[in-house]
Parts: structure tokens; C-alpha cells; sequence
């Protein structure tokens, strides 16, 4: 049974132990396991309708709620993905897909996660379907966004490595309400990455520094867990940070090199450590992108806030935290 239409709202997620590299970049098959918080605000809403034509329709939603092309290559993966969920799913209907993200795309903030893994909720709802977050999981991450794998639960989410089920799903280390962790993210680019993460996968294992985070992410998962278990913030900082600083030198040092950061990005590293020295405890991580997220508790936010937006080179600050993963919603984009 197919329903008419369903909606779904998934949020990005950051991520603490980074998924940078792939053993089969089309399956997303990580070289490594990650681990995540899944994000309360900054959210894509996708809203999947039965259609009676012969092709799938894609659109984007742009900030007056006006339906516009979406341009070929974000079409073109969310086609394949809808073939994909078909064949899963066991239905031969075609869709009208409308998708909008509440914040800046392609930009380091994990839009491809929350915007498959919306696309995957609304697709098995409209198909009838009712699957749990590990098989939507499971589901969303053969968009090829291998993050979308950690979108689909709330809260802390470690997405494991198992050669053995290479397919497998991720699952939740802790919910929202463990800790209520802030995420203060300063957009110092808003505009779309000039370099894709696929790409940045593809490249990983060409620097030389690749093997050398390999063999430290073990004991990175292990220290994460362990201090989002504690509420341990500066054992979470001591890891996010050599996590982020890795993802970056391995993209530096790849063939050819990705440059992400800008000028705006060493502003808010330098404010991190200004902020530190004054007693305040902010630590940084950063995705494939310019945009620095600084990790925080709500006692300290404002202050991070204030001083981030303070600078000339932050275009844009949200202010968001860990939130408790996707659901449908019952308005729809179209
Ligand atoms: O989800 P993908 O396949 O676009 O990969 C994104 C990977 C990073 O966001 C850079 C890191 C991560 O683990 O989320």
C-alpha cells in the first residue's frame, strides 16, 4: 500500500571521530568507524508524493517556499537513490521529491546527511513501509553520504567499522537528554564547498599521513565514548580537536590537495583559544568545509556566541545542540 504523500524532517549531525576515507566510496564503506551528535535545529524537510509519470521529479524548496530546479547533480543522486529504495522497498511508483534545508548546503554542515536521510524516511513512509532508525540507517546511507548512516538517530550516534557486515547500521551511544551539549556554529563561507566530500574520500588514502589516524582512531572511539558516557567535556575536546586537525591535514596533504579553510576559520581558532585561556571551555571540530562548530555546554553559549559574532569574518552564527533524531511530520512542502 502506497500513501499519497508523507513528509519527513532529519537533522545534520557533527561529527566527533570522522568518517574520511572509504573502502567502496558507492557503497560507503568507511575505512574507519565515526561517531556523532546528531543536531536539533539544523534540519532538512523532505516531503515524497506518488506521481503518475514515468520519471521521478526533483525539486528544491528555496527560502521564499518556492519550488526551483535543483541543478543536475544534486538531482541526479537523488534519482539514484530513489531507484535504490525502489528496488529495497519492492515499489515500482515514481515520485515528486521537494527538499529544504533550514540552513547553509553543502557548506561543512552536513546537509547530504540530513537531506538523504529525510528523503529515506519520507520514501519508506509514502511506500507504506515502517522500518526502525537502524534500517533506515542502513537505508540512507546507500545515497553514497555515508554521515546520512547517523541521521537517522538522535542524540550520540557511533556508526561502527565491521568488515564482517560492511552494510551494517549505526546506533545510538546516548540520547539527547545524556547531555545537553551545545553546538555554536561559526559559517564563515556560506556558500557550497568548492570540493565535494566524496572527493575528499576518494583522495584520503593518497596522504601519507592517512595510515598514521587510522591506527589512532581505536583509541579516539574509545576516549569519545567514554567522556560522552563521563560528560566529560575536556576529554571530548582533546579528541574532537586532534579529529578535526587529522580530517584537515589529510585532505592538505592528499593528491591533490583540498584546501578548505579560509581566513574567517583561523579567526574562530584563534577566538577558541582566547576563550580558553579566560576559563571558558569551547573546543572546535569541523567538517569538509570552511565552518568552525564550537562544542560547548548551555552555560557557556552566549559567551561563544558573543564573540564569534564579533568577527568581521563570520557571516552567520546558529546557535544549535543535540536534538533527538528525524520524525514525520504531518504539513508537507507540496
Ligand atoms: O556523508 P559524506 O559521505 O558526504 O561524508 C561526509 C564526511 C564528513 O562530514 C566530512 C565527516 C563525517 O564523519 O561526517
Amino acid at each position: 500500500m502506497t500513501a499519497a504523500r508523507a513528509t519527513a524532517e532529519a537533522p545534520a549531525n557533527i561529527a566527533f571521530v570522522k568518517y574520511w576515507g572509504a573502502r567502496d566510496l558507492d557503497h560507503a564503506v568507511p575505512w574507519t568507524a565515526s561517531l556523532s551528535m546528531t543536531l536539533r535545529r539544523c534540519c532538512s524537510v523532505c516531503t515524497v508524493e506518488v506521481i503518475e509519470l514515468d520519471e521521478d521529479l526533483v525539486q528544491w524548496v528555496n527560502r521564499n517556499g518556492e519550488c526551483v530546479d535543483p541543478g543536475v547533480g544534486f538531482a541526479s543522486r537523488v534519482r539514484a537513490h530513489l531507484a535504490t529504495l525502489r528496488r529495497r522497498l519492492g515499489t515500482a511508483a515514481r515520485f515528486r521529491v521537494a527538499t529544504r534545508n533550514n540552513f547553509p548546503s553543502s557548506a561543512g554542515i552536513a546537509s547530504s546527511a540530513s537531506g538523504f536521510a529525510a528523503l529515506t524516511m519520507a520514501t519508506v513512509a509514502v511506500a507504506g513501509r515502517r522500518l526502525d532508525p537502524a534500517a533506515l540507517s542502513v537505508l540512507a546511507r546507500m545515497s553514497g553520504s555515508g554521515s546520512a548512516a547517523r541521521s537517522t538517530l538522535g542524540g550520540f550516534v557511533e556508526w561502527p567499522e565491521d568488515i564482517s557486515n560492511p552494510q551494517g547500521p549505526a546506533a545510538q551511544v546516548a540520547t539527547a537528554d545524556h547531555w545537553p551539549l551545545c553546538d555554536v556554529i561559526a559559517v564563515t563561507d556560506q556558500g557550497e564547498k568548492a570540493v565535494p566530500s566524496r572527493q575528499g574520500h576518494r583522495r584520503a588514502p593518497t596522504s601519507p599521513l592517512f595510515a598514521t589516524r587510522l591506527s589512532l582512531v581505536p583509541e579516539r572511539l574509545e576516549q569519545a565514548r567514554q567522556a560522552i558516557r563521563d560528560r566529560d567535556l575536556e576529554g571530548l575536546g582533546r579528541v574532537i580537536e586532534s579529529e578535526a586537525l587529522d580530517l584537515h591535514y589529510i585532505a592538505m596533504s592528499s593528491q591533490p590537495p583540498i584546501y578548505y579553510w579560509n581566513g574567517g576559520t583561523i579567526d574562530v581558532l584563534k577566538t577558541v583559544q582566547r576563550l580558553r585561556k579566560t576559563g571558558c571551555p569551547v573546543f572546535w571540530t569541523m567538517d569538509a568545509g570552511a565552518n568552525v562548530h564550537l562544542i560547548c555546554s548551555q552555560a557557556e553559549r552566549e559567551t561563544v556566541v558573543r564573540e564569534v559574532e564579533a568577527l568581521e569574518s563570520v557571516r552567520q552564527v546558529i546557535r544549535d545542540e543535540v536534538g533527538p533524531g528525524p520524525r514525520l511530520l504531518d504539513t508537507h512542502l507540496i
